[in-house]
Order: C-alpha cells, then sequence, then structure tokens
C-alpha cells in the first residue's frame, strides 16, 4: 500500500518519507526497507507520556526530515503495538489535523480497534474523527487498514484483511484495486472471519453471551492483571495496559546484570528476555527489537494465553524476577 505515497524517485531529496512511530509495528520499516524506496521518518513515543505522540516532537522530526527527502505519509497506530496504548480523541485529532497541514496521507493502522480495555478508554475510528472535523477537511486523504488476525478473533494464521481509502480519486482507487487483485485473494475462511470480525454478535444473538465472556471480560481481566502483577515486580513499571494485546513495561536492570549482559555482548533488555525463556518458558520480545535502542530497556509480553494458564504463567515470571534481581542485587 505504500506505494501509493512513492514518489517513483529512490535516492537524494525526491524519494518518499514516511513517519513511522517507533516503537511501533516492525514490518512498516521492513516494508519500506524492503522496497527501499521511502525513507523512514521515524517518530519516538515516548514511556513518560504513556505512549502517546507529542506533536512539537512530530513538527520538529518533519522538518528535520524535509531536506533529506519528500515526507508524504504518516503511520498512526491505535491502539498500539507494542505499546498498548489508546489514544484519545483529541489526541487524534490533532494527528489529523497535523497531516492536513503538513499535506501527508495518514495511514490508520486499527487493527486493534476491537481490543480495548482501560477503564473509560474508547476506540475511535480517523474516519469518524475526519468526519467531525467538517467539511473543511474533505480533501484529507486517509487509509484505514484492520485485519483478521487481530480484533477479537486473533487469528494471525488466517490472513483477511481489509482497507478503506477515503479522500482518492476513481482513477487511483481503481489502480489499487487492480494491484490487489494481481494476488491471491485471502482463503474463504480468512474472508469469513473478517465477516465475523466486523459483525459481531448482538444481544439477544445466541453466542452473545459467550462471545462477551471470552471476547471482552477475559481480556478485560487479563489487561488488568498484568498492568498490576507486572508493577508489583521490583525496578519493573508498566503503563496501564489500555489496549491491543501487549504490555511494554520498562525494567532498570542492576549493574550487574547490565555486566553480565555486555559480557554475552547482548543489550541488557536482550539478556533479561533470555534468561526468562530459559528459565521459565516464557517468551518476550526485547525492547531493542522495536528499535529502542538508548531509551531505555523494555519487554514486550503478550495477553493472549488463556485466562487459566495466566495467573501460573505470571507466577513463574515473578519468581523468576525475584531470583535475577537477587542474583545480579547490586552490592554498593
Ligand atoms: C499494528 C499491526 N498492524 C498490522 C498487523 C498485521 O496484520 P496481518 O497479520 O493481517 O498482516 C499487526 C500484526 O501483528 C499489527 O500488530
Amino acid at each position: 500500500m505504500m506505494g501509493i505515497i512513492s514518489t517513483g524517485i529512490t535516492e537524494g531529496k525526491g524519494r518518499a518519507g514516511v513517519m513511522i512511530p517507533i516503537p511501533g509495528y516492525g514490518m512498516y520499516q521492513a516494508r519500506l526497507l524492503q522496497h527501499n524506496t521511502h525513507q523512514v521518518i521515524p517518530i519516538r513515543v515516548t514511556w513518560h507520556n504513556s505512549w502517546g505522540l507529542n506533536m512539537s516532537e512530530l513538527k520538529k522530526k518533519l522538518d528535520g526530515a524535509r531536506p533529506h527527502c519528500l515526507p508524504r505519509a504518516l503511520v498512526l497506530i491505535n491502539p498500539g503495538n507494542p505499546t498498548g496504548q489508546v489514544l484519545t480523541y483529541e489526541d487524534i485529532q490533532e494527528v489529523i489535523k497535523f497531516c492536513a497541514r503538513e499535506k501527508l496521507v495518514l495511514f490508520a493502522d486499527e487493527v486493534y480497534q476491537d481490543n480495548v480495555y482501560a477503564e473509560g478508554a474508547q476506540f475511535h475510528s480517523c474516519k469518524k474523527l475526519l468526519k467531525d472535523l467538517g467539511d473543511e477537511y474533505s480533501g484529507f486523504q486517509l487509509i484505514s487498514l484492520h485485519s483478521s488476525a487481530k480484533g477479537y478473533t486473533f487469528e494471525c494464521g488466517l490472513r483477511g484483511g481489509y482497507i478503506e481509502l477515503v479522500g482518492f480519486n476513481d482513477q487511483l482507487r481503481s489502480r489499487v484495486k487492480t494491484y490487489l487483485s494481481a494476488r491471491s485473494c485471502p482463503s474463504t475462511i480468512a474472508q469469513v472471519i473478517m465477516g465475523l470480525t466486523c459483525n459481531t454478535p448482538m444481544p439477544g444473538d445466541e453466542s452473545y453471551e459467550k462471545f462477551s465472556k471470552v471476547c471482552t471480560d477475559s481480556y478485560k481481566k487479563k489487561a488488568k492483571m498484568t498492568t498490576e502483577v507486572l508493577n508489583s515486580m521490583e525496578n519493573v513499571k508498566c503503563n496501564e495496559v489500555a489496549g491491543a494485546m501487549y504490555a511494554f513495561p520498562r525494567i532498570t536492570p542492576p549493574k550487574k546484570a547490565i555486566e553480565a549482559a555486555k559480557a554475552k555482548e547482548m543489550p541488557p533488555d536482550e539478556f533479561y528476555c533470555w534468561q526468562a525463556l530459559e528459565k521459565t518458558g516464557i517468551y518476550m520480545i526485547p525492547g531493542q527489537v522495536f528499535d529502542m535502542k538508548g531509551s531505555g530497556n523494555n519487554f514486550q509480553i503478550t495477553i493472549l494465553p488463556s485466562e487459566e494458564t495466566f495467573a501460573p504463567m505470571f507466577e513463574r515470571l515473578r519468581t523468576f524476577h525475584q531470583e535475577f534481581m537477587a542474583q545480579f542485587k547490586d552490592t554498593n
């Protein structure tokens, strides 16, 4: 889809630039690298403001990139991966206004739109907010994305999804359709899953009760428990798991653990994740994978396991963490 905003130039100032949240879903960077036709303009979302966007930082980044490329688009992931944040109505409208001012196409990655857990948090679609801004924004170009791999079904294996183009002319829409038609379509089951994701059981439907219990209540419970357990661990701080399927806590490792990591030629977060995997079998992703270099030690953990396995899993993690902290305890 990034082809839509390509300038056709592969080097120098004429190359298209895309603003991407860091930490964020790695596929965006990977795809841009693969095609080598776009310059990545990283937007750092920070721990301190609950992984929200800082608008003045956004503007600084964009202005800094202008001498090197032609900024064409901004990717917004809401709710966030790997950070689990849910942006407010006002935050999203600020982003839309920013894109309008700077003439950027907005890629709204909304694949976690059904996965919102925090009290008072709500998913707001960019399309709806764009509408709320009125006719003044009628020429705005938005590309919304959803996937059957996320949402209620959590089915990575059944590849299906949809895109919606807003504000593009018929000629471009038809070219996108031709481009997509040249690829094999998703399997029938994946298409059915996508249909179900968009048409969930309603009150009164036979499966409504079970659906609410598993897809809503259970995930809310697990998200809350994840935030609480992680924040109860020594030297670990976790922003509330407000949405998506992940927590992205920050760990301050003792100096001795940092030295032990260095001896193994690993960043501290990678060292911690390896130790956890070897001792507990729990797989967590070090923050370095999300290009967190130099911005602290984080790790990503998912809330996907079933409720039955969840409590014992966290018990194992808590015990491992206590032992890790004791093993590398600072002595002075
Ligand atoms: C933010 C985000 N966007 C898109 C996707 C990918 O969706 P799909 O598996 O359908 O390619 C993921 C998957 O993890 C994701 O986290």
